[in-house]
């Protein structure tokens, strides 16, 4: 399970009418059933680097591209936004801009129905991806309906029916009250559990972060580190470029150096319980 699903080699990229490049420079390797959180300040280029991953650029933003993206070894610049689609499925902040039938169910079925698919194949994938996010209830449910969570699930809902390699996900909560951010994050969690590679550009990082494998933080068109989340929340660089640290990390951290074992514990919910159990212990007691 360890295929490279994405590749970007030294990427520039700047957006028509634009003088300064929003990719400066950009390497990165993406392997089959990782977790991947991208953060740094507003305007890093977080956004950008995601529409490279499905081909939206160089396809739909016009500009100057420099570099190469391959996914799945086939380069973004000789395929098509409609082919990527099938191997990337890339889900926007605003839910409701997304969605494109009156009903659940027959949003969900329209990317399988335009790929040609039997009718029994398309409502196998419906029934499947409805499942997979757990809305089988709201399958005969009004889009407009549904809140803004739900929105996001039936979007999501809709792309898994694609069957993408990869799903990429552009600040999911922006627009969701914490209840449902952390219920739409959850799910993420789940599915990468169950095989999915996630990438998901992300500021509510104490929830996303215990889901991740590894976090890149971006500043000014770069990736400025990619480590996993410990050794990123650790560090000074997020403090530097203006991104706040989940107080997880640097919390264990302190707790390490005074001496207590508190390996393995990878949430702050972990944590609490192993004080109240009183199960953490001081190095060699
Ligand atoms: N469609 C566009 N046309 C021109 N410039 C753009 C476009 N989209 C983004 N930019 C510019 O590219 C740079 C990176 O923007 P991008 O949207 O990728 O950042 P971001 O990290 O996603 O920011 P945010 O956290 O606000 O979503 C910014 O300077 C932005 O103004
Ligand atoms: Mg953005």
């Amino acid at each position: 399970m360890m295929d490279e699903l994405v590749r970007f080699e030294n990427v520039w990229f700047t957006y028509l009418g634009n003088t300064e490049p929003s990719l400066k420079g950009v390497s990165l390797s993406i392997n089959s059933g990782e977790f991947v959180v991208i953060t740094g300040p507003s305007g890093c280029g977080k956004s950008t680097l995601l529409r490279c991953m499905n081909g939206l650029i160089p396809h739909f933003h016009g500009g100057e591209f420099r570099g190469s993206v391959r996914v799945k070894g086939v380069d973004t610049k000789l395929s098509s936004v409609h082919q990527l689609a099938q191997m990337v499925g890339l889900v926007f902040p605003d839910p409701e801009s997304q969605l494109i039938a009156l009903e659940v169910e027959d949003d969900v079925a329209f990317g399988p129905g335009n790929l040609g698919l039997p009718k029994r194949d398309v409502l196998e994938r419906v029934d499947w991806s409805l499942r997979k996010v757990g809305v089988e209830k709201l399958r005969h449910a009004q889009v407009f309906k549904l809140s803004g969570g739900e929105q996001q699930k039936v979007a999501i809902a809709s792309i898994l029916a694609l069957k993408p390699s990869i799903l990429v996900l552009d600040e999911p909560t922006a627009n969701l009250d914490p209840l449902s951010a952390k219920s739409l994050i959850d799910l993420l969690g789940e599915l990468n559990r169950s095989g999915t590679t996630i990438v998901v550009a992300e500021h509510r990082l104490s929830m996303v972060s215990k889901y991740s494998s590894r976090v890149l933080l971006m500043d000014n068109g770069k990736i400025v580190l990619d480590a996993d989340p410990y050794v990123a929340f650790t560090s000074q660089i997020p403090i530097d470029i203006g991104v706040e640290r989940p107080e997880f990390y640097p919390l264990r951290e302190r707790l390490r150096r005074n001496g207590l074992k508190v390996d393995g514990i990878s949430t702050i919910e972990e944590l609490l319980s192993a004080v109240q159990k009183k199960e953490i212990k001081c190095v060699g007691a």
